[in-house]
């Protein structure tokens, strides 16, 4: 066991972002450099879908300010019309991003393209992302069964129509598929959200001057973006990833005797809802603002140090505002006292694996209560891990949260597939050992 868990950590940038900046770099008529970026598998499948369709990139030597497990990319781009379709399937590997958000790019530009991935992203919902690109004009059709799964095939002329588009599920990655393809539109595009989702593409495009509004109302969030093309900016900077932080949030509370600080780690308010929850748990977590950088995402320090948690209610809100920190929020309800229920997750079925499965036989296979009825997760709580054996289902979140069960406990956990962290944090088990080796 570790007796005490110390230390710093720098994480790499934020997934989402990252991906958005090669994506708009790509779309610009300039050079860009990209500092920061999340090194994982997943970006790396962006980067190379936008030098498949002719953007120039190439990645650079990191220096010592660059935080770990981040990569450097340059890209050059002659804008949409210097892009073509690319001679081979585009692969985006396990990226459910590459493939939704590449889908709306792809859309704008002329020509056929396929858009392919690993057998998880095979399997997952892609009528999300056909169903508003049909709509907007373009030939979008997938395949399997239902013709609704990757590969998917999207035809277009790149002129494309206008939209107002309602999702059925609150999704990032359709809001940020929509905004692409409507910078190709022949008129003003709309996006509607019943739960406002993570908002960097509003960010990131209406930095690269996108004319682009939001407007809050009692039902929701409306998103107006008017097609043009992006301009370019030379030099684009990822701040830490705060799904990557929410492992460390997590560990540093359950573990008897933590401190840690997390550098650098985006504050979004679309994105730091995990921080608020383990705070109604009891969490003792610290933030540290930094100044505005004119980065356009606020982003701080936190400081995570051993808390007694307690179980709360988490609502199907509470789910798409912290889609991704389930899992490990899932291990906190589970050794916190007293009860805990996270309800409405059904949207965790359709991410790399069934999470909701997956959660559930991994913190059985340790020891720790956990029900599922229907999409509700339900924990006993004041539950404390075993040794034990679990399966990853080649999952990087299920992955790391198993691993800070482990850690957590001082037990000894197994995970079948630990290499999954690198899809989104290919530092990770580093990290771990250096934390859980300060003297
Ligand atoms: C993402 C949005 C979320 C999230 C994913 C990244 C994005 O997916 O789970 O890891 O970058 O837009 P959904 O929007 O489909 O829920």
């Amino acid at each position: 066991m570790s007796d005490r868990l110390r230390g710093e950590l720098r994480l790499p940038g934020d997934k989402s972002m990252s991906h958005r900046a090669l994506l708009y770099a790509a779309l610009a008529d300039g050079e860009t450099l990209v500092t920061g970026a999340g090194d994982g598998h997943d970006v790396r499948s962006t980067a190379s879908l936008i030098a498949a369709l002719g953007a120039s990139v190439s990645r650079e030597q990191t220096t010592s300010i660059d935080a770990p497990g981040t990569a450097r990319w340059r890209v050059r781009s002659g804008g949409r019309r210097s892009l073509r379709p690319a001679t081979a399937p585009l692969d985006c590997g396990n990226s459910g991003t590459s493939m939704r958000l590449g889908a709306g790019l792809v859309a704008g530009i002329p020509g056929t393209h396929t858009l392919t991935g690993d057998a998880s992203l095979q399997r997952r919902p892609m009528a999300r992302v056909l169903e508003p690109l049909g709509a907007m004009g373009a030939r979008a059709v997938g395949s399997g069964d239902e013709g609704a799964r990757a590969p998917l095939t999207i035809t277009t002329d790149g002129s494309l129509r206008s939209v107002t588009w309602t999702p059925s599920t609150p999704s990032a990655q359709v809001k940020g598929c929509v905004l692409l393809a409507a910078l190709a539109a022949n008129g003003e595009s709309s996006y509607r959200e019943a739960v406002a989702t993570r908002d960097h593409s509003e960010r990131m495009l209406s930095a690269r001057g996108a004319l682009i509004r939001t407007t809050r109302g009692l039902d929701g969030t409306t998103v107006t973006i008017a097609p043009g093309p992006l301009s370019a900016l030379p030099h684009v900077t990822i701040p830490g990833d705060p799904s990557s932080a929410a492992f460390w949030l997590v560990a540093g509370s359950l573990h008897p005797n933590a401190d840690l600080l997390v550098r650098d780690v985006s504050l979004n308010p679309t994105r730091r809802h995990s921080i608020d929850l383990l705070r109604r748990m009891g969490a003792r977590i610290d933030e540290f603002p930094h100044p505005d950088t004119g980065s356009g995402e606020p982003v701080g320090d936190l400081r995570v140090r051993s808390a007694a948690l307690h179980g709360i209610e988490m609502s199907a809100t509470d789910v798409a505002m912290a889609i991704d920190e389930v899992p490990i929020l899932s291990l906190a309800a589970a050794m916190a006292s007293g009860a805990s229920s996270i309800r409405g997750a059904g949207e965790l079925r359709a991410k790399e694996s069934d999470r909701i499965a997956g959660i559930a036989a991994g913190l059985a296979a340790l020891g720790l209560s956990i029900t599922v009825v229907g999409d509700d997760l339900h924990f006993a709580g004041s539950g404390r891990p075993a040794s034990g054996a679990t399966a990853a289902l080649a999952d990087h979140r299920l992955a790391m949260t198993f691993a800070i069960a482990g850690l957590v406990a001082g037990v000894e956990v197994t995970v079948d597939d630990p290499g999954a962290a690198a899809v989104s944090y290919p530092t990770f088990y580093e990290d771990l050992a250096r934390i859980g080796a300060a003297a």
